[in-house]
């Protein structure tokens, strides 16, 4: 006979196995598991969001140095928010997260609420994050759901509806509730399903031989781990093409901020223009060195972008300055060594920082 929870059969004592393996196999020293101060929490499950665990150590230490706790975030001006976050994509986490730290500070008086239900209330916190900080800070019993649960949870249930469909995901998320251990343990079960998923449970040849839940999986039962979970909606990506203006005079290259919505909001970037054709028309005139560099192809969440910079080196005579404040009223001249300073997408970065000599890097 098997022994049922509210989840359904075959469920019980799974919260118990995945505290116990959590203790012995999971993660534990992670710098943002030192601590229960929401703030560090928080960052770090928005960092963590989309982002692997080795890449967000750099960022979490160097975001801390220089923010050490909100009233500091609130503070700063977006920019150099920006600038900490370079590199990590999906900028908009970092507004939303500067925003958040605004709102704790001028309406909770700098204190993060304490349950997932008002937490969830702020810019950038969704169901699962709340939980997650919930949970970890003030052991508040609630159920996470990221990718990485989802994928544990409809493996071990074997859970094949499509989670495309809002119902269905409402679905997992009673489930997920139904699991929840009874007593204590919700942060060491929180991250026991993370670092299943993250380690054992991936998404790809999952190491079942190593997973405590293997005896009660559905999906192992029936030998296709791979095949949960089910999302069907197939995102349609499209493709974009660009050409970018890589202006430099002496040691200084021409940036303008871009737009506070869409691709890279708020970043600093080179001038963008719809083709390369519409490019070279605006610097006919001008006088200086042309160079086509090679295509740069960057992959986004909805399409394919290829930008294709030219780089223009205007002579150290040329008086332009006042044609480019005309054109770019949001860009400025920016000293190569400053670029660091500057909120930049990576592959931008990239392409400037290979122009210069090791030496001034
Ligand atoms: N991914 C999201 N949150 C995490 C955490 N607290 N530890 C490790 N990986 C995570």
């Amino acid at each position: 006979m098997s022994v049922s929870t509210a989840a359904g059969p075959g469920t019980a004592g799974l919260a118990e196995c995945v505290v116990a393996w959590q203790r012995t196999y999971g993660r534990h020293s992670l710098p943002w598991q030192q601590t229960r101060d929401p703030y560090r929490v928080w960052l770090s499950e928005i960092m963590l969001q989309q982002t692997q665990v080795s890449t967000v150590l750099g960022y979490y230490e160097r975001f801390l140095n220089r923010f050490p706790d909100v009233a500091a975030l609130a503070a700063a001006p977006q920019d150099e928010v920006l600038a900490l976050w370079a590199g990590l994509g999906y900028y908009s986490r970092a507004r939303n997260l500067h925003r958040c730290a605004q709102v704790v500070v001028a309406e909770h008086a700098g204190a993060f609420p304490r349950t997932a239900a008002a937490l969830m209330t702020l810019p950038g916190i969704g169901r699962s994050t709340a939980a997650a900080i919930a949970a970890f800070c003030f052991g508040e019993r609630v159920a996470i759901l990221d990718g990485n649960v989802k994928r544990v949870l409809t493996r071990v249930l074997g859970f094949g509806q499509d989670l495309a469909q809002s119902a269905h995901e409402k679905a997992l998320w009673r489930l997920a509730d139904a699991l929840l251990p009874q007593g204590r343990g919700i942060e060491a079960y929180t991250q026991g399903l993370m670092d299943l998923g993250a380690t054992v449970c991936v998404q790809r040849k999952p190491d079942c031989a190593a997973c405590p839940l293997a005896a009660q999986c559905v999906a192992k039962a029936q030998g296709r781990p791979e095949d949960y979970p089910v999302k069907r909606r197939k995102l349609v990506r499209s493709q974009r093409a660009h050409a970018v203006l890589w202006l430099v005079q002496g040691e200084r290259v021409w940036l303008v901020q871009r737009p506070q919505t869409g691709v890279w909001a708020g970043l600093w970037a080179l001038p963008e223009f719809e083709d390369l054709a519409a490019l070279e028309r605006a610097i006919a005139d001008w006088p200086g060195e042309q160079q086509a560099l090679p295509t740069i192809h960057h992959v986004l969440t909805h399409f394919d972008w290829a930008l294709s910079p030219v780089r223009l080196r205007l002579p150290a005579a040329a008086e332009v300055d006042e044609i480019l404040a005309q054109q770019w009223p949001n860009g400025r001249w920016v000293p190569v060594v400053r670029l660091d300073d500057y909120g930049l997408p990576a592959p931008l970065k990239k392409l400037l920082l290979q122009a210069l000599p090791s030496s001034s890097r």
